[in-house]
């Protein structure tokens, strides 16, 4: 696991976005794995900007998405909605080389994951508990696609995309960490220092209570944190 220290959520999504258009052009019909959530946002946006400009097509990538609410009763709340408005619907993919996991038989995705050749690059965002995608603290490493139950930080957190808490759904279907850890490369952004923790944590050695931290056995991660970050953490040590 490399951690790279950048100056600003800006640079970071121009890096990021430039490792994904530079695979789409290497390999047209490459896997990616994608997050929802506001970190990633900044890495769409250029990305939609980039295929634009250079022209680059989507039309052979395939993408598995990490993670879906269940029993949510607000379809624009849904992370197949946040994918269409911020990113399929303005590039050329075709929405059914587009997945999310399944509520029934979770495993399969897994299987499907693995039936295509395995995620080529892994995009990730993490909670401030340490998850990554709703593998929230204690989750074992060894857990595939799995339904998952959010923890109350991490209903907290994304209560302020919804009109009240009672509204966040309170469970998701997630890829496992060991879905996750299958990936070739994997990116890994985090910014703003409510993320410090978290960081701090992960870069800590193993530990199920951090689940991100798991990404230290992974021979290709890349973790790009800002300033905001490294100041927080350099804050407690003085
Ligand atoms: C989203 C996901 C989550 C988020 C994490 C951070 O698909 O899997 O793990 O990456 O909760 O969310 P933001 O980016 O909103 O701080």
């Amino acid at each position: 696991m490399n951690v790279k220290i950048i100056d600003s959520a800006e640079e970071i999504a121009k890096i990021v976005s430039d490792r994904i258009i530079s695979l789409v052009k290497e390999k047209p019909d490459c896997i990616l794995g994608l997050a929802t959530g506001s970190t990633p946002l900044q890495t769409y946006q250029k990305v939609i900007e980039k295929a634009k400009k250079q022209n680059v097509s989507f039309l052979k990538v395939r993408t598995f998405n990490l993670d879906e609410y269940l029993d949510n009763p607000i379809k624009e709340q849904s992370y197949r909605y946040f994918m269409d408005e911020n990113l399929f619907d303005k590039i050329d993919i075709k929405k059914e080389n587009t997945h999310f996991p399944p509520f029934e038989n979770p495993a399969a995705y897994d299987e499907e994951i693995l039936s295509c050749g395995g995620i080529d690059l892994q995009i990730l965002g993490i909670g401030r508990d340490g998850h990554i995608a709703f593998n929230e603290p204690g989750t074992p490493f060894d857990s595939m696609t799995h339904i998952a139950s959010l923890d109350e930080k991490t209903i907290k957190d994304n209560s302020r995309f919804f009109e009240s808490i009672d509204q966040v759904p309170k469970k998701a279907v997630t890829m496992g960490l060991a879905t996750i850890m299958k990936a070739k490369e994997i990116i890994l952004i985090a910014t703003g220092k409510n993320k410090a923790e978290a960081i701090y944590k992960m870069t800590q050695g193993l530990d199920t209570k951090t689940p991100a931290s798991i990404l230290n056995k992974h021979n290709n991660t890349t973790v790009y944190i800002d300033n905001d970050i490294r100041k927080e953490i350099e804050s407690w040590k003085q």
